[in-house]
């Protein structure tokens, strides 16, 4: 997969180079390229923002450095290989799992980080006519930028591109994953020693029975989401209750 971030603060990409995300890109099954938007302004002081029209706080971002910057990190587009624009917006689409495994399946994303109040309305419109454009959000409530959110999602979807992770069964269990455990959070996990300070882990777990450590697990996960988030009991299958979940 190829990914382009064009923004302001290209330093603020570089946790791209760390961990999961990093060593895809050494491995050559990621393709991250970062852009500085200024490098496409042509005054002395490289302005990129203008007070908003109709009046209001704040600036916006101007659309002739975006258009440039898009026009040519997309120059290489054919009907074939079309990039995903993705606009990190708190007035996006709110960013999920099965987004992640949507955008995970594209061959090419360009994320267009905004700061200030945003960029200017032109833009999407502009790229919505040739590409599919998504406004996105990472959650309700306002960041200063779109960098970190970037961050947020090209991990959520590097980890699910072929080969990124060690096991290809670990995120079959993930909160949110599809599958028995679709719409349940994880429950808890343990590793040795089998006794820290005065705790134990629980018995089933050393039971070996793996009927009895499957049911122990749903029972977790049920009891942890009913807790933490209710609404997405709300939204489960009731078929995917049995009749002991139901006991609940
Ligand atoms: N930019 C600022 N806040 C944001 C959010 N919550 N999601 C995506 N982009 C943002």
């Amino acid at each position: 997969m190829r990914i382009d971030v064009v923004t302001i603060f290209p330093e603020y990409l570089e946790p791209l180079n760390v961990s999961l995300v990093g060593k895809a890109r050494a491995r050559g099954l990621l393709d991250v390229r970062v852009h500085d938007l200024r490098s496409w302004t042509h005054d002395r002081h490289h302005t990129v923002d203008d007070t908003p029209y109709g009046g209001g706080p704040g600036m916006v971002m101007k659309p002739e450095p975006w258009g440039e910057a898009l026009d040519e990190v997309t120059a290489s587009a054919t009907p074939e290989r079309q990039p995903v624009l993705v606009v990190p917006t708190p007035a996006g689409r709110p960013f999920d799992q099965a987004l992640a495994v949507e955008l995970s399946q594209a061959p090419w994303l360009v994320f267009t980080p905004a700061r200030y109040e945003g960029i200017d309305r032109r833009v999407v419109e502009e790229y919505a006519q040739r590409f599919d454009v998504r406004e996105v959000s990472i959650g309700d409530y306002v960041l200063a930028g779109g960098e970190a959110p970037v961050l947020v999602m090209v991990e959520a979807v590097a980890r699910l591109l072929p080969g990124v992770l060690g096991n290809a069964e670990s995120h079959r269990d993930d909160s949110f994953a599809a599958g028995p455990m679709a719409h349940l959070l994880e429950g808890p996990i343990y590793t040795k020693p089998p006794q820290w300070r005065d705790r134990g882990i629980p018995e089933v777990l050393l039971s070996g029975h793996h009927g009895r450590i499957a049911r122990w697990r749903r029972d977790q996960a049920l009891a942890r989401t009913a807790a933490n988030r209710p609404d997405l009991i709300a939204r489960c299958d009731p078929a995917s209750l049995d009749d002991h979940d139901r006991a609940e």
